[in-house]
């Protein structure tokens, strides 16, 4: 299986300017994580990726989904009232001129981040000051948006899809799929008119117990979309012993109380065949498509049933997270972890982000995290961060 970096020879053939600032991110990251964690870990000097989850509101309610799934933890009357906290355009603007000279690679998403009023402004003030912008979506606004999407030239489009039709639409919501279809080819055109090579577009696949046999379907459809990757995401799961465990341990060494995780022990990683869910990764790995196929993690084959069925198997460790990246959430707060967002560091509205992210909080957080075993806390097993960027464990 590949890694997320199978990505990079492609782009740097067509968009050789897209792709330095991408490796540049990435020579960031590893900077901060060979030189900063080590000579100074309570601080850092690299910003290499900053999310910014724009909203709580979405359109759909994806069933393993742990903001607003089947346990999720951010639905109805909560999330109603916590939208009325959602951060200004000005307030952005502000940190955008805070963080620019790092060049940090910026991830939207939300919620479904075209709920945000202001998205339209936001991106045109992050492109306007140099940064390099992707937007995480469920799809269902494309069609609506793709002329203004394709105008402003936005770097990346994450499109999220899980299955064909009649999966997606089970775990996604009825239509779903036909409007992401739908935008696609909206997307699509638009490039074509425009004469546009932005965005670059492409599937996330989130795997679980609902989808996993039909992915080859749904890569055979999706070949037609000119896509720049599909990227396939294991998926995040716990189970009620880690939950308990990462809840004591966040409340003894960080004084913290979760709330998040258990959005994720949602059962939908159960009776998950590895070896098939395998055969079937690896004749969509050999299908002649034009884009990379990543899966995150890439596992080795006799690990997959591991990865679904023990859920408290390591299988990457030493999150480096916390040392060139962070979140910023809807309400302002700052954290390190983007799904588990339990330790707030401070707020952009009432501190300059640096203060916040050097702050005494961050620098409590991390020393913490390089002091756990393994270099992770109990209930990161299965975070997808950590999937993206940890460190491999021998075997896996
Ligand atoms: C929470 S959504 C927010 C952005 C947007 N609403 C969307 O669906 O793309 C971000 C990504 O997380 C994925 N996701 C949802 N539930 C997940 C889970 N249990 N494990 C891993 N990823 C998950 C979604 O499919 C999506 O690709
Ligand atoms: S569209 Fe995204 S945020 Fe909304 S429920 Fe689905 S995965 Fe969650
Ligand atoms: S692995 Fe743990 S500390 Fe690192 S980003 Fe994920 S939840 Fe946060």
């Amino acid at each position: 299986m590949k890694t997320n970096f199978s990505i990079v020879p492609k782009l740097l053939k067509k968009d050789p300017a897209l792709a330095r600032r991408i490796v540049s991110a990435f020579a960031a990251q590893q900077k901060s994580l060979l030189v900063d964690r080590v000579l100074h870990p309570a601080t850092t000097n690299e910003l290499s990726l900053i999310y910014f989850r724009l909203t709580p509101l979405c359109n759909l309610r994806c069933v393993m989904c742990g903001q607003r799934g089947d346990k999720g933890v951010l639905k109805g009357a909560f999330a109603a009232n916590e939208s009325k906290k959602i951060v200004p355009l000005e307030d952005y603007k502000r940190l955008v001129d805070q963080i620019k000279h790092k060049k940090p690679v910026v991830y939207l998403w939300g919620g479904e981040p075209f709920l945000y009023p202001d998205l339209f402004p936001l991106v045109d003030y992050m492109m306007e000051n140099g940064l390099t912008v992707s937007v995480n979506t469920n799809g269902t606004f494309l069609e609506k948006y793709a002329k203004e999407i394709v105008e402003r030239k936005w770097h990346a489009l994450f499109v999220s899809l899980d299955g064909f039709e009649e999966t997606n639409d089970r775990i996604r919501g009825e239509g779903s799929y036909r409007r992401v279809i739908d935008g696609f080819a909206a997307i699509n055109r638009e490039k074509e008119r425009q004469g546009s090579h932005y965005p670059y577009m492409g599937v996330v696949s989130t795997v679980n117990n609902l989808n996993y046999k039909d992915l080859y379907r749904l890569a055979e459809a999706t070949r037609e979309f000119k896509l720049a990757w599909h990227i396939y995401n294991l998926g995040t799961y716990t189970n009620d012993a880690i939950i308990a465990e990462h809840r004591e341990f966040m409340k003894r060494e960080l004084d913290t109380d979760i709330a998040c995780l258990p959005g994720y022990a949602t059962g939908y990683n159960e009776g998950i065949n590895g070896q098939e869910l395998y055969d079937i990764l690896t004749r969509i790995h050999a299908m002649d498509t034009d884009h990379p196929i990543i899966t995150v993690p890439a596992l080795k084959p006799e690990k997959i049933e591991l990865y679904y069925g023990k859920l408290d198997e390591l299988v990457r460790k030493r999150c480096s997270v916390p040392w060139s990246q962070a979140n910023v959430d809807y309400n302002g707060d700052v954290h390190f972890c983007a799904d588990y967002n339990d330790y707030p560091l401070g707020n952009i509205r009432e501190k300059p982000f640096f203060e916040i992210y050097n702050g005494e909080r961050a620098q409590r957080f991390r020393l913490a995290l390089k002091n756990a075993k393994d270099g992770i806390f109990p209930g990161c097993i299965r975070c997808y961060q950590n999937m993206l960027c940890g460190q491999r464990v021998k075997g896996f």
